[in-house]
């Protein structure tokens, strides 16, 4: 990528920056010194800060010279409780935490970003919050304490960027509508009366309802919900009893169910919760449910993903700009989508030959660090788009 006006030094910058935080990694609900790290930057700049949004949250606030809408850009901070495998210079030197999801280059992205408008603030209308997020990785996740401390009041729209190595440098993707699914979790508990294997007459065997209960679930998939709304309901563990001549007292359930749309979402529960107290009751056992709600489906404005399209392809060229198809993953960027128009985007940092092809998670997880200078044009892109498009509206 050619060096563009006001970006000079920016790549070197970004790249130790992330590799600092790479080095110093913090999981979720832990970010302090990277908090830290961040405001410092940000005040360095003349940037005005808001420090401890809704736990380490930190938001950068730039005002321009005109008056213009309130666009926030958002980064999360967060690594993950994983044992950093990698054999290179800036690889985490803290035990058992590691930057394997890329927010190290998030937050220098954002970084990057902060820095490009406070030197730009004469040509800017309106106002960019640069909003750094905490805890992204773990439920009940940093977005909606954040939301609850009123980040959000004011704000116009909301642009949010994940690197993805499964797409490769030079690319970006996003999409209309629903992107990233919600993820729930449940575990069912089945209580019965044990006893011996030979005589089931004096039993009532939690194995038999159990095993009866994971065969109709599956009829919520096939049969509730609509068939053009993808769903899945997987039962991941089966436990009961403890000796092959006992029928056993107890046996538990647990599992998984990732959605697309709130409605489907919310049927799903409702069938699930309907199907465990009927058939266990019906096999004279009893059950206990808990129904763990992750985050919501992550869902695209079709306005700001219709800008997302136009602004990549300048940006990437239209080879390189795809639509995602819906990915299984969640991500709390969803509780901002609920309340604002905005877009979250994929910026592909996948590269086999720098060691960038592992998946998200891996312990070996890299990105390209060459990609996130496209990441900045990206979050400058779609703000000054916005910012120009409400201008003209409000005219
Ligand atoms: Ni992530």
């Amino acid at each position: 990528m050619t060096e563009l006006a006001g970006f000079e030094g920016l790549q070197e910058q970004m790249v130790s920056w992330r590799r600092h935080l790479h080095r110093h990694p913090e999981v979720s609900f832990h970010e302090s010194r990277t908090a830290a790290f961040v405001a410092t930057h940000l005040q360095e700049w003349g940037i005005e800060v808001r420090e401890h949004v809704g736990g380490h949250g930190v938001i950068g606030i730039i005002r321009g010279d005109r008056p213009g809408p309130v666009v926030m850009l958002r980064a999360d901070m967060d690594a993950l409780p994983i044992q950093d495998e990698k054999d290179c210079e800036y690889r985490s030197t803290v035990d058992g935490a590691m930057h394997a999801c890329g927010h190290d280059g998030h937050t220098a992205m954002l970084l990057g970003t902060a820095r490009y408008f406070a030197q730009h603030r004469h040509e800017l209308a309106g106002e960019i919050r640069c909003l750094f997020q905490p805890a992204e990785e773990l439920l009940p996740g940093g977005a909606l304490q954040v939301i609850k401390d009123g980040a959000l009041d004011g704000v116009d729209a909301i642009y949010g960027i994940h690197l993805w190595t499964p797409l490769p440098k030079g690319t970006a993707a996003s999409c209309e509508g629903a992107m990233m699914a919600a993820a729930d979790d449940f575990y069912i508990d089945i209580h019965g009366k044990g006893g011996h294997g030979g005589m089931p007459q004096h039993t009532n065997d939690t194995v038999v309802a159990g095993a009866a209960l994971v065969m109709q679930l599956q009829s919520v998939v096939s049969r509730s919900i609509d068939p053009l709304q993808p769903g899945v309901l997987t039962i991941g563990t089966i436990q009961g009893g403890a000796a092959q001549n006992v029928i056993a007292e107890r046996c538990q359930l647990s599992g998984t169910v990732r959605t697309f749309d709130e409605h489907t979402r919310a049927l799903m529960k409702e069938r699930l919760h309907t199907l465990t107290e009927q058939i266990t009751a019906a096999y004279n056992t009893t059950s206990e449910i808990k129904y763990i709600m992750g985050y919501p489906p992550v869902v695209n404005d079709k306005e700001e993903a219709a800008r997302f399209f136009r602004e990549a392809t300048s940006i990437f060229g239209a080879e390189q700009v795809q639509e995602t198809p819906k990915i299984m993953p969640a991500e709390d960027f969803a509780y901002y989508l609920q309340q604002l128009p905005g877009c979250f985007m994929f910026v592909g940092a996948g590269n086999p030959d720098k060691g960038a092809s592992f998946p998200h998670h891996h312990p070996k997880f890299d990105f390209d660090e060459d990609v996130m200078l496209g990441g900045v044009q990206l979050f400058i892109a779609m703000a000054t788009s916005f910012a120009r498009e409400y201008l003209h509206k409000h005219e």
